[in-house]
């Protein structure tokens, strides 16, 4: 497995340009089954998780050509041959799940294994399948399989019992093919879950209140293939913004959209840095007045749970004190052991974390656990004194492209050791 090695201490400077939005893209290149036909899809960023995604809708009968080059995925869909995704496939990525609103639209089928629970907690996906019920969906469990049988779905008015960006998503795909009207009540307001749904209404579906937690949903009898480009990564972009920021360096996060990262600007700014936005960048700068602040997350807008490990590497050397709420997931604190042995001075109470500044961290062999935490380990590692190694760096690889390359960019020491380390 690769590692990273890192050598701390300098200060970030420089412009980084954002990819395409990972969460956005993978509900998209599922919803491109609802249509027969090809489908262009540009801003892909080239990910893990994305090539994941992509076999998993091979292996329901649709050809995709991947130009990693050019960030731009080719998908040809003629016929649905399969409503089966295996367990080997769903168990590397949960996002998996997102077929089954398109198979279920399209053929009134779908067997996907069912979830397990992951480093951040437990992640049911009951609402998911309570919406699939709502539209006339018939669900059982068998053998760690999800069945889902239907004939064509019928349109509802259905109250999600908890914000899911997911489950937003999935029953959104499954509706718009459905016969009448769907009422979706406190939906998720996320950038990607508005970016599927401009998606959608390009292919010709008809969904109004997108952004807002009620979104309405006309069924139609068909969609059209379409060309579409994927909007920019808030979750990377913030990621930068936060690197640049912990290094006390002065960085621009370029491809942006500044409205998808306030809650971010805010928390920094906040803390004492300089943030300032143009029309599609973000630029943040240090200042002499640094002190700690409160971040809770919550829903979009709210404060995102992704940047949470992130908010916590840069608050380990913020003098003062730093409050951090995780309100989303239960247990998305994976990376604080790791910290800790880096110096940092942090404090769990269940779902609220304490970390009082200190003058520097330290480098130390450490391990990314899932995505975000590796995010916040490379962090700290770009502010610890010495060379810090850091393992199983393939958690990054599925959210972050070409990551230590754009580091570099930014002056960076950062380098991928192939093969290295457990
Ligand atoms: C998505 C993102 C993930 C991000 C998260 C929060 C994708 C593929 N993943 O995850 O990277 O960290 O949003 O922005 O886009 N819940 C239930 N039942 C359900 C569904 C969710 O109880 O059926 C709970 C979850 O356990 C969690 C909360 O609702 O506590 C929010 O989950 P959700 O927004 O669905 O997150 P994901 O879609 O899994």
């Amino acid at each position: 497995m690769d590692t990273y090695l890192i050598r701390g201490g300098t200060r970030l400077s420089g412009e980084v340009k954002i990819s395409g939005a990972k969460n956005a893209a993978l509900p998209i290149i599922v919803g491109s089954l609802l249509a027969d036909g090809e489908t262009v899809l540009d801003n892909v960023p080239d990910l893990k998780d994305i090539h994941t995604i992509i076999q998993v809708i091979r292996c329901l009968g649709a050809e995709c050509d991947f130009d990693t080059a050019a960030n731009r995925l080719t998908i040809k869909v003629n016929s649905i041959k399969n409503a089966e995704v295996p367990y080997e496939l769903v168990k590397t990525m949960r996002a998996s799940i997102y077929v089954m609103g398109p198979l279920l639209a399209r053929i009134g089928q779908a067997d996907v294994s069912l979830p397990g629970g992951c480093a951040i907690g437990e992640r049911p996906v009951d609402i998911h399948l309570t919406g699939f019920e709502a539209l006339g969906t018939t669900i059982s469990l068998e053998h760690g399989y999800i069945k889902a049988r239907a004939g064509r779905l019928n349109g509802m008015q259905f109250k999600m019992r908890g914000i899911s960006v997911g489950a937003t998503a999935n029953i959104m795909m499954a509706a718009v093919l459905a016969r009448g009207k769907t009422v979706l009540e406190n939906c998720a307001r996320e950038p990607d879950v508005v970016d599927l749904g401009n998606f959608l209404v390009k292919m010709g579906a008809k969904i109004s209140g997108l952004g807002s937690d009620l979104i309405e949903i006309e069924g139609v009898k068909r969609l059209e293939p379409v060309s579409y480009s994927i909007i920019p990564d808030r979750i990377e972009a913030g990621t930068y913004l936060i690197a640049g920021a912990a290094t006390k360096g002065e960085i621009t996060v370029k491809s942006a959209i500044p409205e998808h990262i306030v809650a971010c600007m805010d928390a920094l700014k906040d803390m004492g840095f300089v943030v300032d936005s143009g029309a599609d960048r973000v630029s943040v700068k240090t200042s002499h007045k640094l002190s700690g602040t409160l971040v809770k997350t919550l829903p979009y807008p709210g404060f995102p749970t992704d940047l949470q490990a992130p908010m916590m590497a840069l608050s380990a050397t913020i003098p003062g004190i730093n409050v951090i709420v995780e309100t989303i997931f239960e247990n998305r604190f994976t990376h604080v052991a790791e910290l800790r042995r880096m110096g940092a001075d942090i404090t769990v109470e269940g779902n609220v974390v304490i970390v009082k500044g200190v003058e520097k961290l330290s480098s130390a062999p450490i391990m990314m656990s899932d995505l975000r935490a590796g995010a916040a380990l490379v962090i700290a590692g770009l502010i610890a004194e010495g060379e810090t190694e850091i393992r199983r760096i393939y958690h990054c690889d599925r959210g972050y492209e070409r990551l230590e390359n754009k580091l570099s960019v930014l002056g960076a020491d950062i380098r991928r050791v192939k093969g290295g380390g457990l």
